[in-house]
């Protein structure tokens, strides 16, 4: 039996609030997240000063919810797990100031997690109504797309994460946000930009697709947001109106084709056989749709995680936590933040 067997473990590096109960098999028992998403919305975008307050809002309630899960309390709890980086620092402060407190409190040890780990383990979670794919594991293929951040990466066991390609610009959920609140669908607007695409034609204009024709795997989506706010302004507001689902189609489209192409010149770089889409934007349905084709195409494992533990989670922050842990790592008391990157 591990030492670790159950972590208590808070996300808080963005503008999500979460907390999981989750143990060393990768079982949830318990994961809630309060989105801040309404506060933020008048803004078109993030605003880091809001994010961070409301965290102070909503953290420890949803412990406590977490803990009342549990009928033995605390005692149940073996160790700590938070995000430390990377994200916004006064949203981390949050999390890791609140976590840094209990472990000293209650004499448990913690670890500050890398969020993007998080993300690239996330396919080892599982629930009471969702497992995983069997036999599916290292080494693999992941591509984390979300608000913040779009990277391929080779992931070759705990620890072992090699960056294939990135964006050399905007993230891709970015993209979808920035297109949303130029044609006014509103903030966060990937949701609703893959809603309208489903009505539209997919050809009704030519976006560009960048950097595909270059044989490294990096992304770019700059270019497009600027083609596509040029010809949004060449509308009137009518004929905006009357092309909206065509607009949506085509620019949602040109961004999946730049996912897929990388993804799939990434497998066959890699000669691997197993991937994984996470992230926020890995809800978009067009790029499921072409995953599953591409996975059934060449006979790929794919996995995309249900959306619950896709987008920002704690689940995913407990595991990557516990298996370090029980690898005998564990962090200081003087352990910082920092918006860092990398990897
Ligand atoms: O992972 P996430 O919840 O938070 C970040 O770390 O950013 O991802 C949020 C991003 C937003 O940009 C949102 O517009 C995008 O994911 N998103 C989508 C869809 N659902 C969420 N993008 C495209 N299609 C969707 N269905
Ligand atoms: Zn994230």
């Amino acid at each position: 039996m591990p030492r670790i067997k159950k972590v208590l473990a808070v996300e808080t590096s963005c503008d999500d609030t979460s907390v999981a109960i989750v143990d060393h098999n990768g079982f949830v028992y318990f994961c809630e997240s309060q989105n801040q998403d309404a506060l933020h919305e008048p803004f078109g975008g993030i605003v880091p000063e809001i994010a961070g307050r409301n965290h102070t809002h909503h953290l420890l309630p949803l412990i406590d919810m977490a803990l009342k899960t549990e009928p033995k309390g605390w005692e149940a709890i073996d160790a700590f797990a938070v995000t430390h980086r990377p994200g916004l620092v006064g949203s981390l402060l949050v999390g890791v100031v609140t976590i840094k407190s209990l472990a000293l409190a209650l004499s448990k040890p913690f670890i500050g997690v890398n969020h993007l780990e998080g993300h690239l383990l996330a396919p080892f979670l599982r629930d009471a109504h969702y497992q995983p794919l069997e036999n599916f594991n290292f080494p693999f293929v992941a591509l984390a797309v979300s608000g913040g951040h779009s990277s391929l990466y080779k992931v070759s066991g705990l620890g072992q994460y090699e960056v294939l390609g990135r964006t050399v610009d905007d993230a891709a959920g970015e993209a979808f946000d920035k297109f949303a609140k130029m044609v006014g669908l509103g903030f966060p607007g990937g949701a609703l930009v893959d809603k309208k695409a489903k009505l539209g034609r997919r050809d009704a204009f030519a976006f560009p697709r960048a950097m595909l024709h270059q044989d490294n795997l990096n992304f770019s989506f700059s270019g497009l947001k600027t083609a596509a706010l040029k010809v949004v302004q060449s509308m009137t507001v009518n004929q905006l109106q009357s092309s909206l689902v065509d607009l949506c189609a085509s620019y949602q489209e040109a961004i999946v084709d730049a996912l897929i192409k990388k993804l799939e010149m990434a497998l066959d770089q890699t000669k691997l056989d197993h991937f994984v889409i996470t992230g926020g934007v890995s809800a978009n349905s067009r790029l499921r749709e072409r995953a599953e084709e591409l996975a059934k195409k060449r006979g790929f494992a794919l996995i995309v995680p249900p959306l619950r533990y896709c987008t920002d989670n704690a689940a995913m922050i407990a595991y990557a936590g516990i298996q370090r842990l029980n690898r005998g790592e564990e962090s200081e008391d003087h352990m910082g933040v920092s918006p860092e990157v990398t990897i």
